[in-house]
C-alpha cells in the first residue's frame, strides 16, 4: 500500500509500539516496576481523566502543565469542561488513596505504584509527545527521610537493571510552609528590580520559583546575583535534607546537589530530584520526583506528608537506544509448523494446539500456502525449531523436526513431540 492511500495517522505528538520494539518496552515497564514490588509497594489503576479541578488544585494554577498543556474533554453532557485527561498521576492516586480511606484503614505510610499513559498538550519533540508512559510510585503519609531515600534508591536500581550507566541525579531542597514563603518573598524583591517581560513578571507574583527555571539566555543573565533557596532553609528542612543525602551516600547511590532545581509542579516541598540522561539532548529527564507534603490538604485531605516519583518509558527507551543497549527479548514464538499438504495440515494444527496447551509457544502456517512460503514464514517469526509433516511422515507416525538455527533435521514420534521440544527449548 502506498503511504497516500492511508487516510489516517496517529494523532500529533503520539505514536504507535508495534510487535518489533513492543517486547523493549514492555521489558522496560517491567523493570521500571520490579524494584517496586520487592519494595511492598502495591498496584492501582485510576481512570485516565478526572475532575479537572483536581489537577488544576493539585499540580497548580500557575503550571505550564494546567495553563496550557491539559486535554479537557467536552462530553454530551453538563459535566462538559469539568473532566481533564490526566496530565500526571500523582494527584489521582492521592484523590483514590482519599476516596478508600487507605490512609485510615492499612499501614503508612500507603506505598502505591502505577503504569499508565499520561496526556500534555505539550509541543512535539524527540522524547516529547503528547501521550506518554510513566511507570510511577507514591509513598503516601509518611514524613522519614529513608522514604524519600528509599525512593530514589529504587528508581536508581530500575534503571541500572536495564543496563543504563549515564544518568545523574539532581537533588534539592524545595523547604516546607516555614521557610520557603520567607524565600520566595526575598526572590519575588529580587525579580521586581530585573527588566524582564510581563509574561515573565506576572509569573514571578504567582510564582517565583518557576522563573529560576526558565531556559531563555536573556532571563538566565540576571538571574546570577538571586537569593538561592538553599540559603534560606529551615534548621528542620536542613536536618531533613542532610539524613537524606547521608542514606543515599551510604547505599552507594552518587548524586549532585541542584538548588536551582525547581520542577514543573506547584505540589513539591523539601526533597526534589530528577534523573537526567546525557545521551537524549533537550529532553533529557527520565524520571522525577519529590516530597508533597501539603497537597492532600490542597485536595482537600487531611495532612498526608507523601514522597513518589515517575519514571517515563518513552525516554527510558530512547536512553537504552542512546547507550546501545540492546535488551534480550525472548522469541514469542518458538516452534513455527509447516504441514505439507491438507492432512497435514489438519494434524499439524492438533499439535500446535497441544504445543501450546504444554507451555511452548508454538504457530502454523496459515492461508494454504505451500512450503516455501512455510519456511520463510518459519525464519521471519524467530522461531528456534519448525515442524514439517508430510502424509509420507505421517504414515510413519513422524514429523521431521528442524533447527532453524544449525539446519539439522531429525524425525521424532508424533506422541515424542511435546517432551522432546520441552527438552530442547530449556
Ligand atoms: P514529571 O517530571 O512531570 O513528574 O514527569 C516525570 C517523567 O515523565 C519525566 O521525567 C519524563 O521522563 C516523563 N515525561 C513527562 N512529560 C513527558 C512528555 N511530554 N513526553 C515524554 N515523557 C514525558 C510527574 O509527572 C510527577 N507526577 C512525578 C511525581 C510523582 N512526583 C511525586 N510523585
Amino acid at each position: 500500500m502506498s503511504s497516500t492511500s492511508q487516510a489516517f495517522q496517529a494523532p500529533r505528538g503520539t505514536y504507535d509500539i508495534l510487535p518489533t520494539t513492543a517486547g523493549t518496552v514492555l521489558a522496560v515497564r517491567e523493570a521500571l516496576a520490579a524494584p517496586l514490588r520487592r519494595a511492598g509497594y502495591g498496584y492501582v489503576e485510576t481512570p485516565v481523566f478526572e475532575d479537572v479541578n483536581l489537577f488544576s488544585r493539585g499540580v497548580g494554577e500557575s503550571t505550564d502543565i494546567v495553563t496550557k498543556e491539559m486535554f479537557t474533554i467536552a462530553t454530551r453532557s453538563e459535566e462538559s469542561q469539568r473532566l481533564a485527561l490526566r496530565p500526571e498521576a500523582t494527584a489521582s492516586v492521592l484523590r483514590a488513596t482519599l476516596e478508600a480511606n487507605l490512609h485510615r484503614t492499612g499501614n503508612l505510610p500507603v506505598k502505591l505504584w502505577y503504569s499508565g499513559a499520561q496526556y500534555r498538550y505539550e509541543r512535539p519533540q524527540k522524547g516529547r509527545y503528547r501521550q506518554f508512559w510513566q511507570v510511577g510510585a507514591e509513598a503516601i503519609g509518611a514524613e522519614d527521610p529513608a522514604l524519600d531515600a528509599e525512593l530514589i534508591i529504587l528508581a536508581d536500581d530500575a534503571y541500572r537493571s536495564l543496563g543504563l550507566r549515564n544518568f545523574r541525579i539532581l537533588l534539592n531542597s524545595l523547604g516546607d510552609k516555614q521557610c520557603r514563603p520567607v524565600y520566595r518573598e526575598a526572590l519575588q524583591n529580587y525579580l521586581r528590580g530585573l527588566d524582564l517581560d510581563e509574561e515573565t513578571l506576572r509569573r514571578a507574583e504567582i510564582n517565583p520559583l518557576r522563573v529560576l527555571d526558565d531556559k531563555r539566555a536573556s532571563v538566565q543573565d540576571q538571574l546570577g546575583g538571586a537569593p538561592m533557596l538553599v540559603d534560606f532553609l529551615c534548621e528542620d528542612c536542613k536536618a531533613y535534607h542532610e539524613q537524606v543525602r547521608e542514606l543515599l551516600t551510604a547505599a552507594g547511590v552518587a548524586f549532585e546537589d541542584d538548588p536551582k532545581l525547581v520542577r514543573g509542579l506547584d505540589y513539591y516541598t523539601r526533597t526534589t530530584f530528577e534523573f537526567v540522561h546525557d545521551g537524549l539532548g533537550a529532553q533529557s529527564a527520565v524520571g522525577g520526583g519529590g516530597r508533597y507534603d501539603g497537597l492532600s490538604e490542597m485536595i482537600g485531605g487531611p495532612e498526608l506528608p507523601s514522597v513518589g516519583w515517575a519514571l517515563g518509558v518513552d525516554r527510558t527507551v530512547l536512553a537504552l537506544e542512546a547507550e546501545g543497549i540492546t535488551l534480550d527479548i525472548p522469541a514469542t514464538t518458538d516452534v513455527y509448523a509447516v504441514p505439507m499438504g491438507e492432512q497435514a495440515r489438519r494434524v499439524l494444527f492438533g499439535l500446535v494446539t497441544g504445543l501450546r496447551r504444554a507451555g511452548v509457544s508454538a504457530d502454523l502456517l496459515f492461508g494454504g500456502r505451500g512450503v516455501k512460503a512455510g519456511f520463510k514464514a518459519a525464519d521471519r517469526s524467530g522461531a528456534r525449531f519448525a515442524v514439517v509433516a508430510g502424509e509420507r511422515d505421517l504414515a510413519d507416525g513422524v514429523v521431521q523436526l528442524k533447527d532453524l538455527t544449525s539446519g539439522d533435521q531429525t524425525p521424532v514420534a508424533l506422541d515424542a513431540l511435546v517432551t522432546t521440544l520441552k527438552e530442547k527449548l530449556q
